[in-house]
């Protein structure tokens, strides 16, 4: 049979995204829609971290002025504001989850957690309310226990599989997977534990950001054989993974240093990418599930009933997406795959 030269799916739930504030944000946001995504759940490390429920209604508000036919699902950020109290009051506001982020590991994260059980009240009261805690799962670098970015995902499991067991009705996202050793072990556990899985990890390595810092998000990419874990959880049909492209901007200045920034930015061509890596899987009839029932599914939600059409013609990504004043020292984002030739657009 030929190929098939286009596809029409209901419009993405991309259920992990980085909008940010300001100028950045009043590029992002536009994006969206672009990338053919409709739905997406907001990440609440900004600054100041997102830890109230006036504080999520607030950027909720802003998020709408720039483009308000996205649903936003937003998020609080786990730290020592956050109470059973607050937890009831989001959930009423309907605020669909809590993002947990360790100590130090990653962008705005030095207010993120160290221990857990000091939060098991909250967790309760998540359970009750039926919120979805999501997980950054690493746990921080410590060079004399021999933990760093490369295995600080496995260290985090025993973290996933306790929470899960004292808490077994609460929903847990894994976020952003990254190995081999998390898919088998969400797999493993009940059906209230599910996995995002990025865009950029469906293509990446480690050999693609050492050393090329646009490639470069914590957690890291790692080796072949885990990405090969993530896609064979895909093409197993498993309704346990979706979409999560932890679409992370950074100004080109703060990726292109010494130490740069850690964060992909893949907002504004989401499904063309996607469609580029799943085709070259031979697992465009997995798309839809990954893109829109699976994500739905977890969060007890109606597929949107928008629909985009990818067609199979080439999309040169841009080199770079500027934003902001136009003056001499302009910022600009780096998308992934600049200047690369994606075979698939949306209509
Ligand atoms: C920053 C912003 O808002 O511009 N975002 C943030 O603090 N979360 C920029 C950035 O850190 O990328
Ligand atoms: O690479 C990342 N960037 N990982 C995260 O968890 C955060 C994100 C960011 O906000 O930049
Ligand atoms: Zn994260
Ligand atoms: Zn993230």
């Amino acid at each position: 049979p030929t190929a098939a030269t286009t596809l029409t799916l209901p419009a993405a739930a991309d259920l992990h995204v980085h909008l940010r504030q300001g100028d950045l944000m009043r590029m992002v946001v536009p994006h969206i829609r672009r990338g053919g995504v409709v739905r997406v759940l907001v990440m609440p490390n900004l600054k100041p971290a997102i830890a109230s429920t006036e504080q999520a209604l607030a950027y909720k508000r802003e998020l709408e002025q720039i483009d308000a036919s996205v649903d936003y699902w937003m998020t609080l950020y786990l730290g020592p504001e956050i109470t059973p109290d607050e937890i009831r009051k989001a959930a009423a506001a309907g605020i669909k989850g809590v993002k947990s982020y360790p100590r130090g590991v990653t962008t705005n994260s030095e207010s993120g957690i160290e221990s857990y059980t000091a939060y098991y009240p909250v967790f309760k009261a998540m359970e009750e309310t039926n919120m979805v805690l999501n997980l950054h799962g690493e746990v921080p670098s410590n060079p004399k226990d021999d933990i760093c970015v490369m295995n600080a995902e496995v260290h985090f499991l025993k973290h996933l599989e306790q929470l899960h067991r004292d808490f077994p009705k609460l929903r847990i996202v894994l976020e952003h997977v990254t190995t081999g050793a998390a898919v088998r072990k969400v797999l493993e556990l009940g059906d209230t534990v599910a996995a995002t899985v990025t865009v950029h990890h469906l293509s990446l390595i480690v050999d693609d950001w050492a050393g090329k810092n646009h490639n470069y998000c914590k957690p890291v990419a790692k080796y072949p054989s885990d990405r090969r874990a993530l896609w064979d959880a895909i093409l197993s049909g498993s309704p346990k993974f979706f979409l999560g492209s932890d679409s992370a901007p950074h100004p080109r200045s703060t990726k292109e240093c010494a130490s740069g920034c850690a964060g992909v930015y893949t907002q504004p061509h989401v499904l063309p990418y996607l469609a580029s890596v799943f085709e070259q899987y031979n697992a465009l009839d997995k798309l839809q599930a990954f893109t829109s029932d699976n994500g739905n599914r977890f969060y007890q939600a109606k597929p949107s009933t928008d629909t985009v059409t990818l067609v199979r013609e080439p999309l040169t990504v841009e080199s770079e997406l500027s934003y902001g004043d136009a003056s001499a020292a302009q910022p600009a984002v780096v998308p992934f795959q600049a200047g690369e030739t994606l075979p698939w657009r949306l209509a």
